[in-house]
């Protein structure tokens, strides 16, 4: 039988959901998705959580939910792309409660890297990777030989005086209407900045803005090697099913 997880993801403009074989690294049926509610408050997500989950199957017993803010033992630290009253929430209790199952909470771009790492693009992969998910914000996963170090946030590293991420993310391309070589200039000074840190055998681009890869590809410029995200917009779905079937009782109980 399949073992089935439910994931999550919450972005700036969607919440998306599905039923993920964690088995087998893919999606059972179709993702779903939903408008995030604005202001994006817990009053205002719970509701879209709670719909969504009613409209796929009831069977998997556990949920993964990957969201867009540091977090810590299921608590929400920072909200830049979401409603700031989120801080110091503990996001995975409040979600347990309005879906009455066990909920493991995390970063979205490092669910992302989890699915990537695990099934995608870094599958297999020895050495240093960097995840980067283009879309409202830049979200950041960093993996050494397969092992995550969560919440790296380095979509906010400084570069010329700004965030990072108000200034290359996939929401400052389409506000400013740049090109893609205009900003594919800006993602490689940004790689350069993060490659003169980190040092990685890979960067893993991800979100939305990964399916079309081939249009940007030759423009892209980095000594580390540079593939695509294999999953797009559905890896913080799967990443995120993925940490809630890995993640032992044990350590969510002490949480
Ligand atoms: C947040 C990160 C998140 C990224 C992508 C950033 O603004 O600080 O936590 O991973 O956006 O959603």
């Amino acid at each position: 039988m399949t073992h089935e997880v439910l994931g999550i993801d919450v972005g700036g403009s969607s919440v998306k959901a599905a039923l993920v074989d964690v088995d087998g690294g893919q999606l059972v049926g179709e993702l779903i998705s939903a408008t995030t509610p604005q202001p994006a408050t817990p009053d205002g997500l719970m509701p879209v959580i709670a719909g969504l989950v009613a409209r796929l199957p009831q069977a998997a017993a556990r949920v993964g939910v990957a969201f867009p803010t540091v977090v810590k033992r299921g608590r929400v630290h920072t909200a830049a792309n979401i409603d700031p009253s989120w801080i110091g929430t503990d996001g995975a209790a409040l979600i347990e409660r309005t879906l009455g199952r066990p909920v493991e909470f995390l970063n979205d771009a490092d669910a992302a890297g989890v699915a990537e790492v695990r099934w995608g693009a870094g599958r297999g992969q020895l050495g240093t990777v960097v995840m980067l998910t283009f879309g409202t914000g830049i979200g950041t996963a960093l993996f050494t030989e397969g092992r995550l170090f969560p919440n790296t946030e380095l979509g906010h590293m400084e570069i010329r005086g700004m965030d990072s991420e108000k200034w290359a993310s996939a929401q400052v391309k389409a506000a400013q209407n740049l090109d893609w070589s205009a900003w594919i200039e800006r993602v490689n000074v940004y790689l350069e900045r993060l490659y003169a840190m980190l040092w990685p055998d890979v960067f893993i681009l991800g979100g939305a803005i990964s399916q079309r890869f081939t249009d940007f590809a030759p423009l892209l410029r980095s000594a580390a090697k540079i593939r695509p995200a294999q999953f797009a917009g559905q890896a913080g779905v799967i990443g995120a099913a993925l940490a809630a079937a890995e993640r032992p009782p044990a350590i969510r109980a002490a949480r």
